[in-house]
């Protein structure tokens, strides 16, 4: 049975990679890259596959039986269309198996919106695919808080607009692991799993911080123009936007879901101490 991965120079991608490889050895597993070259390290077979030509993966595809599709990282409208090229090379190369990582989120209301209305829409062209498939809804992932925390310790703050909406927090390691078992099993077909760690408020979340790193980090709430505001100024107007959607969603509760994990990974859920633990190994 060979499996293929998009995006296997990304984090998600070589996560999920890492875990097939454990499960069905590296010959099974076929990467599929952007830019090939910075995937080699992964020791697998790796193809060129740009999510804007359907010409790459209908080679990419090639004698594949299941294939892992990362969402991409376009504006909104334009990753509808790149995750049809992947979906339309599936078809064309008879493959029979197709599981997407999509998003929880709210479908309207906040800056983060419209990227979770594209992953919807993808979640639709992955049913009516004709393949078999599953869906996951991937949770926020930690990482990128604790890749801050040179940062928050230099604020002494997290501060955000989440106030004391709860987050379902993942991690790139925890999903990596559902997502090989929900390739391999086939009892998964045909579901949409929340893929979702324990809800936590922000203060949580830095109270977590604090054990592992020993810091004495405190939660700021402010408001949601001002975090929007913020935001905009560090990051630009593409991604400040999306990332004050994302904490507004989390006030709103958007982020609050009941978790399937251990039904997708046949374990449960890390806890997320024991995720900043690990991440700080
Ligand atoms: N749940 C969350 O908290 C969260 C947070 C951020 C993102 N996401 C979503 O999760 C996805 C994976 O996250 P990640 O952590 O793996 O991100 P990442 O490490 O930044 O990797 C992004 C990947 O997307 C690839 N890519 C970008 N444009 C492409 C294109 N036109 N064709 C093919 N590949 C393309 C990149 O390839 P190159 O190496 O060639 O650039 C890279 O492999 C993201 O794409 C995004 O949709 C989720």
């Amino acid at each position: 049975m060979k499996i293929a991965v998009t995006s296997a120079s990304g984090k998600l991608g070589v996560s999920i990679i890492k875990h097939l490889v454990a499960e069905i050895g590296k010959e099974n597993v076929i990467g599929i890259a952007r830019t090939p070259e910075k995937a080699k390290h992964l020791g697998i077979q790796v193809k060129k596959g740009d999510y804007n030509s359907q010409e790459d993966f209908d080679k990419a595809l090639q004698g594949v039986d299941a294939v892992l599709l990362v969402s991409g990282m376009d504006e909104p409208q334009k990753r509808i269309i790149q995750h049809r090229n992947v979906i339309n090379g599936a078809k064309h190369n008879a493959v029979k198996k197709i599981v997407y990582t999509s998003i929880v989120g709210a479908e309207e209301n906040n800056a983060f919106s419209p990227i979770v209305k594209t992953n919807r829409q993808t979640e639709e062209d992955v049913k009516n695919s004709g393949l078999q498939w599953v869906i996951g809804r991937n949770g926020i992932y930690i990482e990128p808080d604790l890749e801050y925390i040179d940062t928050y310790v230099k604020e002494g703050e997290i501060s955000n607009c989440a106030a004391s909406g709860k987050c379902t927090y993942t991690s790139r390691e925890e999903l990596g692991y559902a997502y090989a078992k929900m390739l391999i099993e086939d009892k998964h077909n045909g579901q949409i799993y929340n893929l979702v760690g324990p809800a936590i408020t922000q203060s949580e979340l830095a109270t977590y911080i604090n054990k592992v790193y020993n810091t004495t980090l405190v939660y700021k709430a402010v408001s949601v123009q001002e975090y929007l505001a913020e935001r905009k100024e560090e990051l630009g107007v593409f991604m400040g936007t999306i990332i004050a959607g994302i904490y507004q969603g989390i006030k709103e509760g958007a982020n609050n879901v009941s978790s399937d994990f251990e039904k997708a990974a046949g374990r449960a859920h890390k806890t997320t101490l024991d995720i900043i633990k690990d991440f700080k190994k």
